[in-house]
């Protein structure tokens, strides 16, 4: 899946931007993180191997569709299982099933047609809900044999969910042209979610083909499903529709998408390779950029691994569906890729180039699960990176290959790899293979690391072999693994095969061992580098980097694949890795002389890098006089490491904010792209003293000036992605801080579209200019921007309004914003993100959002609209990251007086303490980090050093 980009527990981020830099699932659970890793008992046991899987599903929607005795968003189903015994003299069968109730269970040995459960068929079985189990006991004396096949036939009611959050089968609706509510439901049953929509083996190892049947009503319009129709007859008020076989695929990859209504909106005319847009007919005309690239980009697939998607089972199409209503970013099922409607649709006259990026890039992520994910499975959960890892590096490199002109390639970079690096630098992160057992744990895998640094991972391995050797890897592992399910160590061999055959010699590395290392051990290192400028002698050594400067060391070592270039003898082109550094230090031999050296060309490894002090002081006065001298992805890796480097002890305040003086006049997007997280991160630790922040501020505005003036205030036609991109984080970051210059432009665009509004602000400027326009206007342009949301008919649309909404100033207006999370007007999907935009959009927020919480029984109506009781922790931290002082006093006091109706006062309780650590940590740091910054180009000391070892080495040629 690609998960919904979105802040959770570094909320502070939103400022600047609120996709980055991680991604985290709505569902993170505190749970995730306890170590109950052992419990294996959610775990089916592995006795059975369900080759064939027959479900009928008749569902329920309005009071139209549901007959007499039969509940409202409710379905009746019928499962027929084909199982094959593969141990001997089993004397029960179990299934996970979470269903709403079981209302028969048989099971028969085929062959001789005998019914072999305990009891009769209401009788014969148990549910064991704490682990979602169906236990059919066999009768006395009777056993399952090895090798044969039998038949259990279970039927039973299922729920069609109000939100889907709660995932398996859910409902969502439209309205039509005539404000009808149309309905619909859609299953999602990725990770652990199968086991709503029908008794099944719901772990990914498990594979069976699958037929599926629906009942729909017969007003309704076509359902959709993995495979085609084969057959439809009407009965009664009811259409019996028929779907081909699917192939060998795991449970959690089935889709089922019933509805009044929803239809083809795009499609491509070549019978053999079908691919079609589905959505609300009123969306009609917005799927055309998701069908310009799906076709492209499942030819390049194709080429890429040598494996035809549409050779991959008989009929199969490759649908894709927008849904209004989806909790993730977007689902791979196999045949028909279900997106929140965000991720799919494009409107150019509405869509900002962020969100239609998106589309290209997840919908490259969907496909190239088609290979990683449906083709090859991993087996179970704890290595989920093999499905998510793969697809996150070719949602990157799959879209480059099609548009060169995203450069997406060096994105991955700043949005991939550094994200890894930020996710993974606390002692408590996990290994990419992490054992995990109950599904809120398994949910909890789906993270940052699964993503980030499974597909950092990747790449850096591919620049180890090269790109030719890590295709052909990659064609040996799916051929090899295809329709089964696979383990890392299936990939490693199938990369030592793909070395030896094209002998690959690295460094004399053995490559299993050099994988096995990367998947099994969490964390990443710090290359320190040393370097004698008078022997050109470099010494290097590797510890594992925490960005917390009070944690103690450990003494873990990676395989480190170096790759460097010097001032002296510049390639910045050269990411071949000749040497890869195995123990605790390494020398290496360099030409004698004055000059700096950069390790880590353009940062394709996972690992930050240190430098002595004089070599710091070599590359910080090239940067200044001519930035360009450093390559930009170079200069983005330079920018994430210093702030790291800073946070972590591991360089001075003076030191860091003199190499980042350059910022004052590079306008790259990938130098400010991790720019404005780092400064971000610091500003916020100095929210509470005004003085400190107000100093800051001016500083920050002097940086940005360059900048601002390059990306300029207006949105040109034709311009590069890259552009589009750096000016909607740098004026949203600018106009957040109270650069002058921005948010004076940002009001007069929003009263001038007051004014005329029939003349619309360019969608790449509405996310700065609506929110400071609000944050400076009254609450009729509140109510105003709110009705153009509730018109809007592109989501990406009506979130950036919603955004924007949050950042009023008015406390009606932030009642009626309430009011809104609250109620329906904002999808349950949406209504964390809601609530971190009202406090990110303004600093007031927090403190009038603190006493909506505390008035009647608010807090009950917010844990309910938020669903997830994770969701509701997230909100708890979300508001101590914002609250000042008295505030988190008081957040504090009615915590501790309000312990029953506030479940979770643990949680808001230690946000708090994290809060207050975080200001601590501003106060602690504040007069260092402003001496560095007030004038970071005259730090005296070092740079008498620098003059004076320059001159030592002219003297010494
Ligand atoms: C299964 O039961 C049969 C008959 O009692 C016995 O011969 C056989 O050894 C048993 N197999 C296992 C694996 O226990
Ligand atoms: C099944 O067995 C139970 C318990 O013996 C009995 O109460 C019930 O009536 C039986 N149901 C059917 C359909 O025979
Ligand atoms: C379609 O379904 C109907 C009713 O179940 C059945 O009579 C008919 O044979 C089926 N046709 C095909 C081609 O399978
Ligand atoms: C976008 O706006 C242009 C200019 O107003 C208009 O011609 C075009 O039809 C619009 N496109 C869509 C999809 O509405």
């Amino acid at each position: 899946m690609a998960l919904f980009r979105f802040v959770f527990i570094s909320a502070l981020l939103v400022l600047a931007k609120s996709e980055f830099p991680i991604d985290y699932s709505l569902d993170l659970d505190i749970e995730s993180f306890d170590t109950r890793n052992d419990d294996q008992a959610y775990r089916l046991p592995e006795d059975l191997d369900p080759e064939h899987a027959d479900i009928e599903i008749t569902p329920y929607f309005d009071s139209d569709t549901t007959p007499p005795g039969k509940e409202q968003f409710t379905f009746d189903g019928i499962a027929t299982l084909r199982i094959r015994a593969v141990k001997d003299n089993l004397t029960s069968v179990i299934v996970q099933e979470n269903v709403r109730e079981i209302q028969t269970v048989t099971l028969m040995d085929i062959d001789t047609g005998e019914f072999l459960h305990y009891g009769n068929e209401t009788t014969s079985f148990e549910r064991i809900r704490e682990y979602h189990f169906l236990k059919v006991n066999l009768k006395d004396g009777a056993t399952l044999r090895i090798g044969r096949l039998y038949k259990l036939h279970v039927v039973y009611i299922g729920n069609i969910n109000e939100t889907p959050l709660s995932r398996g089968m859910f409902r969502g609706y439209y309205r039509d042209q005539n404000n009808y509510v149309r309905w619909y439901s859609a299953t999602h049953l990725q990770p652990t979610h199968s086991r709503q929509l029908f008794p099944s083996f719901d772990e990914p190892g498990f594979k069976s083909t699958f037929n599926i049947v629906v009942n729909r009503p017969i007003r309704f319009t076509e359902t959709y499903s993995n495979m085609p129709l084969v057959n439809v007859t009407t009965i009664g008020d009811r259409v019996k529709e028929v779907f081909q076989t699917t192939p060998r695929m795991s449970a959690y990859l089935i889709s089922i998408h019933i509805s009044d209504g929803f239809t083809v909106i795009a499609e491509y005319n070549n019978p053999q390779k079908p691919y079609r847009i589905i959505a609300r007919p009123t969306a009609s005309g917005q799927g055309r950029y998701a069908m310009a690239v799906g076709p492209p980009l499942t030819e390049w697939f194709d080429n890429y691994f040598g494996i035809n998607y549409y050779d991959m089972a008989d009929g199969l199409k490759n649908d894709q569906l927008a849904s209004p209503f989806w909790a993730s970013g977007a689902t791979e099922n196999w045949g028909l890729v279900t997106y929140r409607e965000l991720r799919l649709l494009n409107d150019e006259n509405e869509t900002n180039a962020l969100d239609r990026m998106y589309i290209g890039t997840i919908t490259a992520h969907e496909l190239a699960h088609k290979w990683f994910g449906n083709l090859i499975t991993c087996r179970w959960w704890d290595n989920v990176w093999i499905n998510e890892g793969f697809a996150s590096y070719f949602e990157y490199f799959g879209m480059d290959g099609i548009a060169k002109s995203m450069d997406l390639e060096d994105q991955f970079i700043i949005m991939y790899l550094q994200s890894a690096l930020s996710a993974d630098a606390s002692p408590n992160t996990r290994a990419l293979r992490h054992t995990v057992n109950s599904p809120t744990q398994v949910t909890g895998h789906f993270t940052g690391i699964s993503y980030s640094k499974g597909a950092s991972f990747l790449l850096m391995l591919k620049h180890m072999v090269t790109e030719e050797t890590f295709k052909k890897a990659l064609h040996l592992f799916l051929i090899d693994r295809a329709y089964q399910y696979a383990t890392p160590e299936d990939l490693f061999l199938a990369f030592q095969n793909a070395t030896d055959q094209d002998n690959i010699v690295i460094d004399g590395l053995d490559i299993i061992s050099f994988m096995t290392t990367w998947v099994d051990q969490p964390g990443y290192p710090l290359l320190n580098v040393d370097v004698n400028m008078n022997t050109g002698l470099m010494n290097l050594t590797q510890e594992r980097f925490y960005i917390n400067e009070n944690t103690a060391p450990t003494n873990e070592t990676w395989p480190l694949p170096l790759t460097f270039t010097s001032g002296k003898d510049l390639n910045w082109d050269n990411l071949n890795v000749s040497r890869v550094m195995t123990s605790r230090t390494a020398q290496i031999q360099k030409e004698p002389g004055h000059d700096w050296v950069i390790f880590n060309v353009q940062q394709r490894g996972i690992y930050r890098v240190n430098y002595d002090t004089h070599t710091w002081e070599m590359i910080a006065s090239t940067l200044n006089s001519n930035h360009n001298a450093i390559h930009h992805i170079n200069r983005a890796q330079i920018v994430d490491d210093i702030f790291a480097l800073m946070r972590s002890g591991k360089i001075t305040f003076q030191l860091g904010f003199h190499v980042l003086e350059f910022l004052k006049k590079d306008t790259s997007y990938y130098s400010w792209y991790p720019a404005l997280t780092g400064f971000n991160w610091i500003r916020n630790r100095f929210l509470h003293m005004p003085d400190v922040l107000a100093e800051f501020d001016a500083i920050l505005y002097k940086y940005l000036d360059a900048v601002i003036t390059n990306v300029l205030y207006f949105a040109p036609s034709n311009e590069l992605l890259t552009n589009s991109l750096n000016r909607i984080f740098v004026l949203s970051f600018a106009c957040n801080i109270g650069h002058p210059g921005c948010v004076a432009d940002a009001v007069e665009q929003f009263r001038r579209f007051n004014a005329q509004p029939s003349v619309p602000v360019h969608p790449n400027l509405r996310r700065h200019v609506f929110c400071t326009g609000l944050r400076e206007g009254t609450y009729e342009n509140w109510q105003a921007i709110n009705n153009r949301m509730r018109n809007s008919n592109n989501q990406a649309d009506e979130l950036a309004m919603l955004r924007a909404l949050g950042c009023t100033n008015d406390y009606r207006a932030v009642e009626d914003f309430m009011n809104m999370v609250v109620s329906d007007d904002i999808k349950a999907q949406d209504k964390v993100n809601a609530i971190t935009w009202l406090l990110a959009g303004n600093r007031n927020n927090s403190a009038s959002f603190l006493e909506f919480l505390k008035a009647g029984d608010n807090v009950q109506k917010i844990r309910q609209a938020v669903i997830l009781p994770a969701s509701f922790n997230t909100v708890l931290s979300t508001l101590a990251s914002y609250l000042d002082v008295e505030g988190l006093n008081e957040m504090e006091r009615w915590l501790n007086e309000n312990q029953q109706a506030v479940p979770e006062f643990n949680v808001g309780l230690s946000a708090i303490n994290s809060a207050r650590a975080n200001q601590q940590w501003g106060t602690d740091k504040a007069r260092n980090i402003l001496e560095a910054v007030r004038d970071s180009s005259s730090v005296l000391v070092p740079s008498i050093m620098l003059v004076l070892s320059t001159m030592i080495a002219l003297m010494l040629k």
